[in-house]
């Protein structure tokens, strides 16, 4: 039987790029993004390609209400969600106390309010059933503080936190949680937060990559998964031995720009 997958943030970059793995693989889709013109191009793409079927959902997630619209939708549609990824998000630069707070507010929501409410209702059909699998887009932001984008940072340490929190819960039940932390990306992310100019995307590895990487852990239901491992090293093992004010001052000029 075919599996479907509904990916928030399917419009571009990542999304865009678990969508085609997926339907590489002969999988359904349902397509969730605000740009529903980028959607629908996607969804005439996959199914044309690889004769599955996508449905697309024009949602902004930054609205309280809009998991409920997209749970609804589905239910209406009698599609059955065998995964559930969470990918839509997006960052900013700048200092905290000179950045705009609605902004803040928006990302608080896209980020982890939405993607809180989505988990909790595809997750109870998916433990009704004893199968699901859900991914989470994190990011290695979420394993560090970061100055210039703090709350972009805090948000990513929240779905780290969220995602493995409940894969403890799940255990036994035939649904996994796998949270995926991937360094810089080349997508249109760099843009949509102004982060262009920072020395981070210089080595930005592809979406496609970072995909594949993400899915395949899904896959297996592996907790936490950093795509690149240089990065991981880094991570584990030589940044909690820094002391805390060494790592702060290094995430920040990882994070300036050139003037
Ligand atoms: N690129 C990186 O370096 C990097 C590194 C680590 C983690 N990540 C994470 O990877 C995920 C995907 O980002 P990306 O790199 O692929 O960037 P991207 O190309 O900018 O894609 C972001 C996606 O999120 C969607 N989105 C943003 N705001 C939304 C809203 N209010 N409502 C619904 N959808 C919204 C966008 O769709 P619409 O604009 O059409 O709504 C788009 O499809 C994000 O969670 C990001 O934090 C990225």
């Amino acid at each position: 039987m075919k599996e479907t997958a509904l990916i928030t943030g399917a419009s571009s970059g990542i999304g865009a790029a678990l969508a085609r793995l997926h339907a590489s693989k002969g999988g359904d889709l349902v397509l969730v993004a605000r740009r529903e013109d980028a959607l629908d191009a996607l969804r005439q793409e996959l199914e044309r390609t690889h004769g599955i079927s996508a449905t697309v959902i024009a949602a902004d997630l930054s609205l309280p209400e809009s998991a409920a619209h997209i749970y609804a939708t589905t239910k209406a549609a009698g599609l059955r969600i065998d995964m559930l990824i969470n990918n839509a998000g997006f960052g900013y630069y700048g200092k905290f106390h000179e950045s705009d707070l609605g902004r803040a507010q928006d990302m608080m929501q896209v980020n982890m309010g939405s993607l809180v409410n989505l988990t909790h209702l595809y997750l109870q059909d998916m433990v009704a059933r004893n199968s699901g699998r859900i991914l989470h887009i994190a990011s290695a932001a979420g394993l560090m503080p970061g100055p210039l984008q703090a709350v972009y940072y805090a948000t990513k340490a929240f779905v780290v936190s969220f995602s493995q929190a409940i894969a403890e819960e799940l255990s036994g039940s035939g649904v996994s949680s796998t949270v995926l932390c991937p360094g810089a990306v080349a997508t249109g992310f760099e843009k949509a937060g102004n982060l262009e100019g920072t020395s981070t995307w210089d080595n930005a590895a592809s979406a496609d990559s970072v995909a594949a990487c993400g899915y395949a852990a899904m896959e297996k239901g592996e907790l936490l998964k950093i795509n690149e491992p240089s990065l991981s090293f880094m991570l584990n093992w030589v940044a909690p031995l820094l002391p805390r004010k060494a790592l702060l001052k290094q995430s920040r000029k990882s994070m300036e720009k050139s003037q």
